[in-house]
Formats: C-alpha cells, sequence, structure tokens
C-alpha cells in the first residue's frame, strides 16, 4: 500500500498566527493541512478566511456554524449559573474553546488526520482548553502548537510570511482581539499598562457614554427554565436574542469589563472586554433567582455558581464535577420562571422591575402598612434563640479575658 501523506487539522481564524503556522506545518511536517473555522458569532468575513486559508496551501477547509450549539449548550448553561469568572468576567472566550476543540476531533476523525493544531501561545489559557478537551475526546491525536513551539515575536512571524509569500492582511486592530456571540476580548497594546485607562480605539461594541442616547432605556427579559425566551415583548431565537441584547445595551454604553484577571498557568494580566448581553442577561437571571429561590438555595448556589466559572475558565469543561454542578443548578432552575425590567441609561443598568407566578415575595409579610400578617411578637423569642450560641460563647471568651 502506498503511504499516505499525514493530515493535520488546524484551527483556522486567518489572523497572522494561524496563516504562518499553516506553511510552518506543512514544511516540517510534509502534511497536508486542512483548516477549521469554527463561527460562534465572530461576525468575521468567513469567504475571505477561506480564501486565505487555500491560498497559504490548505488542501481543504471547513467552515462549521456552531452559533446555535454555542448559546444553546454552552451559554445558556452558563447564565444559569451566573457564570463570572472572579465575579467580573463572563467566560466569553472561555466557554468557546471546548466548543472549537470538539469541531477540531470531528474533522480530524472524519479526515482520518493524525494531528490537530492550534494558534495559541504558552502563555495563555487557551492552550489549556483547548487541549485538554482534545486530549478527553480522542487520546489518539497528536497535538500541536506552532506558536508556542516556535516562540516567534510578531516581527519575526511578518518576516517569516514575506519570506514565505504569505499575504497579510493589514492587521485590524492592534490589540489582540478574541470574539464571539458571548463578547469581545482586548488584549495587549496600551491595555497592559494596568495604570492608564484603555484607549477608546479598544472598543467596537460599546459606545462611549457620552455618545449614548440621552433617553433611558427600559428591556424587557422573560426567562423560562432559567434562559431567556424573549425580550421586549417579543420571542426571538437563541441566537438572535443575544445579538439584539448586545447591540441595544452596547448603543447604551454598557458591556465593558476591566479586569486584573489571575490566568491558569500564574500569570496576573490586565483584561479588557465588552460584553453587553452577558453582563445585563447575568444580572436580570440573578435578580429573579433571588424573587424565587429559597435564602438557603441561593446561599448554596452562590458556592456552585463560583465552582462552575472556575471549572469552565481553567479548562475543565469535560470534568464530570461539571455534570454534578449542572445537576443541582437545573433542578433550581426549574421555577426560574418570569419577567425582568431593566433600565438602561449612559452605561447604567439594573433592575427596576420583576414578576413570576413562582415569587416568594409576600408583600402581606413585607410591608410597613398596617396590612401586615407578620406577628412581630414572634420576633422577640427568636431574637433570643438565634444569638444564644453567639453570647454563650462571648460571654466565656470574655471571662477567660477578665480571669487574666
Ligand atoms: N483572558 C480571557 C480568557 O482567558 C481572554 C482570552 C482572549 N484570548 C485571546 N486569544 N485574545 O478567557
Amino acid at each position: 500500500m502506498v503511504e499516505l501523506t499525514e493530515k493535520i487539522v488546524l484551527a483556522y481564524s486567518g489572523g497572522l498566527d494561524t496563516s504562518v503556522s499553516v506553511k510552518w506545518l506543512q514544511e516540517k511536517f510534509t502534511a497536508d493541512i486542512i483548516t477549521v473555522t469554527v463561527d460562534v458569532g465572530q461576525k468575521d468575513d468567513f469567504k475571505e478566511i477561506e480564501r486565505r486559508a487555500k491560498e497559504t496551501g490548505a488542501i481543504r477547509h471547513y467552515l462549521i456554524d456552531s452559533k446555535e450549539e454555542f448559546v444553546r449548550d454552552y451559554i445558556f448553561p452558563s447564565i444559569k449559573a451566573n457564570a463570572l469568572y472572579q465575579s467580573k468576567y463572563p467566560l466569553s472566550t472561555a466557554l468557546s474553546r471546548p466548543l472549537i476543540a470538539s469541531k477540531l476531533v470531528e474533522v480530524a476523525e472524519k479526515e482520518g488526520a493524525s494531528a490537530v493544531a492550534h494558534g495559541c501561545t504558552g502563555k495563555g489559557n487557551d492552550q489549556v482548553r483547548f487541549e485538554v478537551t482534545i486530549r478527553s475526546l480522542n487520546p489518539e491525536l497528536k497535538i500541536i502548537a506552532p506558536v508556542r513551539e516556535w516562540n516567534l515575536s510578531r516581527g519575526q512571524e511578518i518576516e517569516y510570511a514575506k519570506e514565505h509569500g504569505i499575504k497579510i492582511e493589514p492587521k485590524k486592530s492592534i490589540f489582540s482581539i478574541d470574539q464571539n456571540l458571548w463578547g469581545r476580548s482586548i488584549e495587549g497594546g496600551s491595555i497592559e499598562d494596568v495604570e492608564t485607562e484603555p484607549p477608546l480605539e479598544a472598543f467596537e461594541w460599546v459606545k462611549p457614554v457620552d455618545e449614548a442616547p440621552e433617553e433611558a432605556k427600559y428591556m424587557d427579559i422573560e426567562f423560562e427554565k432559567g434562559v431567556p425566551v424573549s425580550v421586549d415583548g417579543e420571542e426571538k431565537e437563541p441566537v438572535d436574542l443575544i445579538y439584539y441584547i448586545n447591540q441595544v445595551a452596547g448603543m447604551h454604553g454598557i458591556g465593558i469589563i476591566d479586569h486584573i484577571e489571575d490566568r491558569l498557568v500564574g500569570i496576573k494580566s490586565r483584561e479588557i472586554y465588552e460584553c453587553p448581553a452577558a453582563l445585563c442577561l447575568i444580572e436580570a437571571h440573578k435578580d429573579i433567582e433571588k424573587l424565587v429561590l429559597t435564602r438557603h438555595e441561593l446561599f448554596f448556589k452562590e458556592i456552585v455558581d463560583s465552582q462552575w466559572a472556575w471549572l469552565v475558565y481553567s479548562g475543565l469543561w469535560l470534568d464530570p464535577l461539571r455534570d454534578g454542578l449542572d445537576a443541582f443548578i437545573n433542578v433550581t432552575q426549574e421555577r426560574v420562571k418570569g419577567k425582568v425590567k431593566m433600565k438602561l441609561y449612559k452605561g447604567n443598568f439594573r433592575v427596576v422591575g420583576r414578576s413570576s407566578r413562582y415569587s416568594l415575595y409576600d408583600l402581606n409579610l413585607a410591608t410597613y402598612g398596617i396590612s401586615s400578617k407578620f406577628d412581630q411578637s414572634l420576633a422577640q423569642g427568636f431574637i433570643e434563640l438565634w444569638g444564644l450560641p453567639s453570647r454563650i460563647a462571648h460571654s466565656i471568651s470574655k471571662m477567660k479575658k477578665d480571669r487574666k
């Protein structure tokens, strides 16, 4: 039998890193390169990306539209988990990685490839997320990380591209950008100076506050079993719903996150994000949870939620712990139904009203008015017992101190 040429499947974005990777892999492994671009809502020019992949030498290119799957199986679970890494970052990049990794593996298996490759550096989280997922799904596949192995600076990559006749597009941004439906991550350039405000050029999705409309916008979001189903009275497909909120909230100056983030590899980095829909939806979701869940559930769920965010941030999407956390979360979400009204105005957003048929809010108990059904005489006994253990402990430690 004739020995077949080796095939390598490369995650391809069309940028400099992945374009030089095509050539590098070809040369180093005398392999056929198959490129894969996964559409997770980044709104790139996918025709142009395919053209570039082929021009650079890919024998085949796959464009996989995973927008719906991304929302249904990754973004929605993250809303249910109120997922914010270090209480700030909605995991927009992190959530997309296991999905992209699974598509790489699918294509590699279909093509009978022996290896998959990605363009991540050795300093970030994405390499971990890709590789842990790929190795879990198919331990036979070799993983190659050209940019990490090669360790070239941007200037050296440009030089290599010139020498090999790889046309590089004029760089769209001076920053390193990763974007999808759930957000836009901005790294590098002047952002690395943690003392300085990020420049206006960093932003694309969020309007500067002084250009935002003078009038407040009220936005109604309806939830069913913990996920948004309609906005402003209109049922929307999940993908459209998220595009819509990104657009509306972004226009009102909402969605910028400026974060000192602890990366998995131990580095602290300054990260800027634009995540209008993610911030609004998580805030709205948290609010309605407070209406329908008991305080015991809420207290425990906060712990579960932060574990969920940590697990996903750190590349362990496929760990069975996530299934366990999701099982708990999903039980609570059965009652997370209802409507939230948000007010968006010049960079601010807050919930101004909420309703649910599962609401635990009882006006007759809460009111300061005459109609209250709350029996205040019970409070005295409650306080007596509630404080009992603390009171005893305090008086004993006081006694010991006095004796000294
Ligand atoms: N720090 C974020 C994360 O780890 C964003 C990474 C952005 N990636 C990029 N290639 N620019 O999820």
